[in-house]
C-alpha cells in the first residue's frame, strides 16, 4: 500500500473509493510541495489505528499502557515546548484586516501564503503523510461539514478518529463534488536521509492559519491539541463562525447537556467557559445527595453548532466525536463519569506513568503513588516534587476519549436535528468580583455579560496564568472575524428570533464557580454541586412563580437568595454563601473600567445596544 517514493514525489496512489478529482488533485499539490517520503490514505478502521500505534510504540512517541490496568490505552509525552495551544502564533488571514478584527493575529493573505509556502516547501522530507478525512457533524447529515487534513503526525491521525467521525464513509458523502476544508498540517522537522527521528518532532517556529474567505487551514510546527487536530478548535469554531456569521448560525466554544427534573421535565442548555474553566466537568455533573432523580445527560463538552429551528427555538449539535479534556483536577469524587470514560480505549498525552504502567495526574487521588515516571521522562516523588515543586503531569495534560465511552452520553447526542436549547450559560474563573449566578434580565443585557466577560488564563495557552483578561463568550482565542460584529451577529439573532415570536428566547445566565477565600481556597464545592445552580436557573425557566423560586434584582441581573437555593446534602452557611454572591460596588466600578477598555479597543463596529447598557451599568453604580 505504502509504496516509496519515486523521481522525488511519493506516489500518490489513491484508493478507488476516492472519487472527488478535485480532493485528489489538491493532494498531488500539497505532497509536491511539502514532499513526504509515502503518501497513507487514513480508511479509519480499527486495524489502522491498531497498527499506527503500535508504529508510534516502536518509535518512542507512545507507550502502551498496561492492559489489564488500562485496556488499549497508551500515553504520549509531547517537547517539553509543545504543550499547549499558541495564540500568540494563530493568524485570522482575511481579506481586509478589519475582518480579523483587534482581537485577532492578521496577516495580509497574500504575504502570508508567500511565507508558508516557504515553510512548508520539502517539510514533510522522510515522513509519511496521512491523508485524514473527517466530518464534523453525524456522517451525511445536512448540518455536518467535511473536512480532509493532511498531516505527517500518526498522532494526529489516531486522535481524530476518537475526536471526529474520521474514515472513508467520508468519501462516499464528498462523492464527484462535494465540498470540503482543505486543512494542511506539518510538525515541520524534515528527516534527511538516514536521519533518526525523535518521540515528538516539532518546530519553535509555529504558525496556525486560517483563511476565512477561502475557508483554509494551514498549520505548521506544533503537534499539540488544538494547534494540530485541525477539525476541532481551528475549523469547527474559527472557520465555522465565519460560515454561521455569513449563514444565519453560531459556532460557539459550548458544552451542551440534557437535565431531566425528577417529573420528567427535560431541558437543554448549552454553556461558555474559557479553556480550563469546567466545561467537561458541567457536561457530565453527577447531581449531589438530596437530587435523587435528577439526571444530568452529555450532548457535548466543548463546541457547539447552533441554528434556528423552524419552530423558532434554537437547536444544537456537538460537531465533535470525542473528548480531548484535561486530565489534572479529574477524580473518582470530582468527575466520576469521566473517569469511566476513561477506563480503556484512551490516548493520555502528557501525564504521569505509574509503576504498574498505569496514569496519574495530580489531582487523580489525594496521595500520589510513591514512583512516577513525569511527563518529561524523569523521575518523580512526592518527595523530589516538594523540594523542586516539579509536577508528574503538565497541567495542560489531556485524554482523548471516544464520546461514546462515556457513560452518561445523551441518547440524542449523534440527532442531526440537534437538541432545542432552553438557557445559555457564560462563565469565568474569578477569584473576586463575579458572583456565583446572576439571570440578565432580558436577551441584550445577557449578550452584554457574554461579551465583557473576564476570566482568569490557564494552563490550556501557552503564555502567563492566572491573569485576568477579558474573553468574550469565552471565544477570544477562537473568534475566525472581527468580535464586535460577532456581538452584533449574537444581537440580529435574538431580534430576528423575537420577531417571529414563535418561541421564548432562550434565558442567559453568568455564572462563577471559582470565587476564593482570604487563603486562597474555592469557597464554592463546585462539581455536582453546581447542580444546585442548575436547579435554580431550571426553576426560573419554568416560571418562577412559586415562591421558593425567587431571586433579587440587583445591579446588573437577577441572583438567588440563600433561600432560593436547595442546600440539602451540603453543609455551606448563608455566610458562606454571602461572601461569593455579594455584590461589591467599588470592585463593580473597577470592573466596569474593563469593560469600558474593552470597549475602546473593539469601538469599530461595536453595537450601540451594548454601549447603552454599559452606560446603565455605571449610572447604578454611581448611585
Ligand atoms: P477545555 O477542554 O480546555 O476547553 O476545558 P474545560 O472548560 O472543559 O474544563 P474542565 O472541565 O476540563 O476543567 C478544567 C479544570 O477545572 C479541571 O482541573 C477541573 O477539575 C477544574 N474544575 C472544573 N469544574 C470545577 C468546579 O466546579 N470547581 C472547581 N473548583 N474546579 C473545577
Ligand atoms: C481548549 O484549549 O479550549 C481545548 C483544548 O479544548 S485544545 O484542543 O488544545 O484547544
Ligand atoms: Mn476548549
Amino acid at each position: 500500500m505504502n509504496q516509496p517514493r519515486m523521481g522525488g514525489i511519493a506516489t500518490l496512489n489513491a484508493p478507488v473509493y476516492v472519487k472527488q478529482q478535485k480532493l485528489i488533485n489538491w493532494v498531488a499539490e500539497i505532497a509536491a510541495l511539502t514532499k513526504p517520503e509515502r503518501i497513507y490514505w487514513c480508511d479509519g478502521s480499527q486495524a489502522e489505528y491498531d497498527r499506527l500505534c503500535s508504529e508510534m510504540v516502536a518509535a518512542g512517541t507512545m507507550k502502551k499502557l498496561n492492559q489489564e490496568k488500562r485496556p488499549n490505552s497508551y500515553l504520549a509525552c509531547s517537547d517539553p515546548s509543545d504543550v499547549a495551544r499558541v495564540e500568540d502564533r494563530t493568524f485570522i488571514c482575511s481579506a481586509k484586516k478589519e475582518d480579523a478584527g483587534p482581537t485577532n493575529n492578521w496577516t495580509d493573505p497574500a504575504e502570508m501564503r508567500n511565507t508558508l509556502h516557504g515553510l512548508f516547501d520539502g517539510c514533510m522530507q522522510g515522513r509519511t503523510m496521512y491523508v485524514v478525512p473527517f466530518s464534523m457533524g453525524p456522517l451525511g447529515s445536512p448540518i455536518a461539514h467535511i473536512g480532509v487534513e493532511l498531516s505527517d503526525s500518526p498522532y494526529v491521525a489516531v486522535n481524530m478518529r476518537i475526536m471526529t467521525r474520521m474514515g472513508k464513509a467520508v468519501y462516499d458523502v464528498l462523492g464527484s463534488d462535494g465540498e470540503f476544508v482543505p486543512c494542511v498540517h506539518s510538525v515541520g522537522a524534515p528527516l534527511a536521509a538516514g536521519q533518526k527521528d525523535v518521540a515528538w518532532p516539532c518546530n519553535p517556529t509555529k504558525y496556525i492559519v486560517h483563511y476565512p474567505e477561502t475557508r483554509e487551514i494551514w498549520s505548521y510546527g506544533s503537534g499539540y491539541g488544538g494547534n494540530a487536530l485541525l477539525g476541532k478548535k481551528c475549523f469547527a469554531l474559527r472557520i465555522a463562525s465565519t460560515m454561521g456569521r455569513d449563514q444565519g448560525w453560531l459556532a460557539e466554544h459550548m458544552l451542551i447537556l440534557g437535565v431531566e427534573s425528577p417529573a420528567g421535565k427535560k431541558h437543554y442548555v448549552a454553556a461558555a467557559f474559557p479553556s480550563a474553566c469546567g466545561k467537561t466537568n458541567f457536561a457530565m455533573l453527577i447531581p449531589p445527595a438530596g437530587f435523587e432523580g435528577w439526571k444530568v445527560t452529555t450532548i457535548g463538552d466543548d463546541i457547539a453548532w447552533i441554528k434556528p429551528g423552524a419552530d423558532g427555538r434554537l437547536y444544537a449539535i456537538n460537531p465533535e466525536a470525542g473528548y480531548f479534556g484535561v486530565a489534572p483536577g479529574t477524580n473518582d469524587k470530582t468527575n466520576h463519569n469521566c473517569m469511566a470514560s476513561m477506563r480503556e480505549n484512551t490516548i493520555f498525552t502528557n501525564v504521569a506513568l505509574t509503576d504498574d504502567g498505569d496514569v496519574w495526574w495530580e489531582g487523580m487521588s489525594k496521595e500520589a503513588p510513591a514512583h512516577l515516571i513525569d511527563w518529561q521522562g524523569k523521575d518523580w516523588t512526592p518527595a523530589s516534587a516538594k523540594e523542586t515543586g516539579a509536577k508528574a503531569a503538565h497541567p495542560n495534560a489531556r485524554f482523548t476519549v471516544a464520546a461514546t465511552q462515556n457513560p452518561v452520553i445523551d441518547a440524542a447526542w449523534d440527532d442531526p436535528a440537534g437538541v432545542p436549547i432552553s438557557a445559555f450559560i457564560f462563565g469565568g474563573r474569578r477569584s473576586t468580583t463575579v458572583p456565583l449566578v446572576t439571570e440578565a434580565r432580558n436577551w441584550v443585557e445577557g449578550v452584554y455579560m457574554a461579551a465583557t466577560m473576564g476570566s482568569e488564563t490557564t494552563a490550556a495557552a501557552a503564555g502567563q496564568q492566572g491573569i485576568v483578561r477579558r474573553d468574550p463568550f469565552a471565544m477570544l482565542p477562537f473568534i475566525g472575524y472581527n468580535m464586535s460584529d460577532y456581538f452584533q451577529h449574537w444581537l440580529t439573532l435574538g431580534e430576528k428570533l423575537a420577531a417571529q415570536g414563535k418561541a421564548e428566547l432562550p434565558k442567559i445566565f453568568c455564572v462563577n464557580w471559582f470565587r476564593t477565600d482570604a487563603d486562597g481556597k474555592f469557597v464554592w464545592p463546585g462539581f455536582g454541586d453546581n447542580m444546585r445552580v442548575l436547579k435554580w436557573m431550571l426553576e426560573r425557566l419554568d416560571g418562577a412563580s412559586a415562591a421558593s423560586v425567587g431571586g433579587v434584582e440587583h445591579l446588573f441581573g437577577v441572583t438567588p437568595r440563600y433561600a432560593d437555593l436547595s442546600w440539602e446534602g451540603l453543609d455551606f452557611s448563608e455566610q458562606q454563601f454571602n461572601t461569593i454572591t455579594a455584590i461589591d460596588k467599588a470592585a463593580w466600578q473597577a470592573e466596569t473600567a474593563l469593560h469600558t477598555e474593552l470597549f475602546e479597543k473593539l469601538k469599530y463596529h461595536l453595537p450601540q445596544q451594548l454601549a447603552d447598557v454599559k452606560q446603565t451599568l455605571e449610572k447604578r453604580l454611581a448611585e
